[in-house]
């Protein structure tokens, strides 16, 4: 039989490039979408596309509902579906926390709980983030949200019944849209931030500059597949230098990391 593969987040970035990447061989792919004008329509058979809406929990369970109607195992669930949240904490529109978690946390564990009775025996990959290691600051929802994801999907690891094994992939910067869309839909943060209008300025700044500095995402798709497919797992995995970088800083005490956050801040917005 096929192995059945769920990706979340298949119209842009590292979703789609897994699409690409799975969609000859022979898989069958459940492909996550929230806006059909960005969907692939020139998709092979074996690539089933499937509505998802992560901050809707009633199509969470329709998207489940319309996977196990198709399939009795989901071999590997790949959570990709993301968005960034910006802003100083001081001034944070709280909803715009919520809609993080609820993207980037609450959707991934609901669907996750939904497709349990096909996930036995099978493997859930997490798209996380290097900023799951700390705090990078003026993203904070963000790096939290990652953050939170790998604490509750560890934990689910350790505690489920059904052999199903998790994996959380921590990338560094990845050349993909999510860096100009993340400026576009903070808008409102970037331009009433209070007296933090330089460092946000800066933030908008290093984020557009990071769509094009960062890892190609094909190289990103390769990695992740790999992980997916290999037969032994470690919990979780590193993808770039700067992600690497990250990881080390985060075995530093906090005040030292707060110290030279602070002092790195301080000269990049002088
Ligand atoms: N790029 C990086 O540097 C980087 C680094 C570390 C981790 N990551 C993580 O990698 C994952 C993929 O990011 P990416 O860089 O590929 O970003 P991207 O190009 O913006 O792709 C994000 C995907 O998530 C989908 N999505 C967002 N909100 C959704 C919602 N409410 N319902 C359904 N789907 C929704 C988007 O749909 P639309 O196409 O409709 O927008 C898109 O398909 C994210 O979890 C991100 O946090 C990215």
């Amino acid at each position: 039989m096929k192995k059945c593969i769920v990706i979340t987040g298949a119209t842009s970035g590292i979703g789609e490039e897994l699409v690409n990447q799975f969609k000859y061989e022979d898989y069958t792919v459940f492909c996550g979408y929230r806006n059909f004008n960005k969907l692939n329509k020139d998709l092979p058979n074996n690539v089933i596309p499937y509505f998802i809406d992560m901050k809707s929990r009633e199509s969470i369970v329709k998207a489940s509902e319309f996977i196990k109607s198709k399939t009795d195992k989901v071999d590997i669930l790949i959570n990709v579906a993301g968005i960034v949240a910006a802003g100083p904490v001081e001034i944070i529109d709280t909803d715009r926390l919520r809609e993080q978690f609820d993207v980037n946390v609450f959707s991934h564990i609901e669907l996750a709980q939904n497709l349990i009775p096909v996930l036995e025996g099978g493997r859930i990959v997490n798209i996380s983030s290097m900023s799951s290691f700390g705090n990078f600051p003026f993203i904070s929802p963000y790096c939290a949200s990652k953050r939170a994801l790998d604490i509750f999907f560890n934990a689910f690891a350790v505690e489920n019944h059904k052999n199903i094994q998790v994996v959380s992939i921590k990338p560094g910067v990845i050349s993909t849209p999510i860096w100009k869309k993340s400026v576009e839909t903070n808008e409102e943060q970037i331009t009433n931030c209070g007296d933090y209008e330089k460092e946000m300025e800066f933030l908008k700044n290093n984020a557009l500059q990071n769509t094009g500095k960062g890892l190609s995402v094909i190289r990103a798709a390769e990695f992740i597949k790999k992980i997916a497919l290999k037969k032994r797992v470690k919990t979780s995995y590193t993808l770039g230098a700067d992600a690497k970088f990250a990881q080390l800083m985060s075995y530093l005490p906090q005040d030292i990391i707060n110290f030279w956050v602070k002092v790195i801040l301080r000269h990049r917005i002088s």
